[in-house]
């Protein structure tokens, strides 16, 4: 199954997870650029679309999609790509690297909000999808500490443990998938 990774990252730690999936996975990665490049634009959902891809769509069969959730929302670069590629997408995976915990998921913040949204978008085309939440690379005691979880990133150092081990479960399950396909 031809796989592209598509990622967009405000603080890196959605670019260092994308880059890791699309290296295990021996496949094309492409930043998705939104107009204007506004943090705060984005945050209050203003967008005018994104900057052309390089890779054409239609080439691939499954397009990983790898971005942040702010504001308990799809934020607005993301939604704009699947909605403006719904036709020329075949299958979707959405991966995330979020605030959210495991426990929270479901609340206002809660990335499972998020993933309706995708699915809702996609049906059967959205396939998968995973978190991996920061506060997995934080000790116990920091986990709910907002300040420190908002400046924690990921990085070769910490991407250890937990997070190391739901990752090569999800990188096992995108190459069975790869290999059925
Ligand atoms: C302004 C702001 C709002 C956020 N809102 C949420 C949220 O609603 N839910 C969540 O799970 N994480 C939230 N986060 C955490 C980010 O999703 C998390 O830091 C993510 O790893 C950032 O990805 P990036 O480093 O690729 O930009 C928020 C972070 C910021 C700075």
């Amino acid at each position: 199954m031809k796989t592209i990774v598509l990622f967009f990252s405000h603080n890196g730690s959605n670019k260092y997870l994308a880059e890791k999936i699309a290296k295990d996975l021996d496949c094309p990665i492409e930043e998705i650029i939104p107009r204007p490049n506004s943090h705060l634009l984005m945050l209050m959902g203003i967008n005018f679309g994104n900057k052309a891809l390089k890779a054409k769509l239609e080439d691939y069969e499954r397009v990983i999609l790898c971005g942040p959730i702010f504001m308990g929302k799809f934020i607005i670069p993301l939604k704009n790509f699947v909605q403006s590629n719904l036709d020329k997408i075949k299958t979707l995976v959405f991966v995330t690297c979020c605030g959210s915990t495991f426990e929270k998921k479901d609340e206002k913040f809660g990335y499972n909000l998020v993933f309706n949204e995708v699915r809702n978008i996609l049906g059967q085309k959205c396939v998968h999808c995973e978190a991996f939440p920061i506060t997995l690379v934080l000790p116990d005691e920091l986990k709910n500490d907002g300040k420190t979880f908002m400046k924690t990133h990921l990085t070769d150092e910490n991407f250890k443990g937990e997070i190391q081990v739901i990752y090569d479960d999800f990188i096992e399950k995108m190459k069975v998938e790869l290999a059925i396909n």
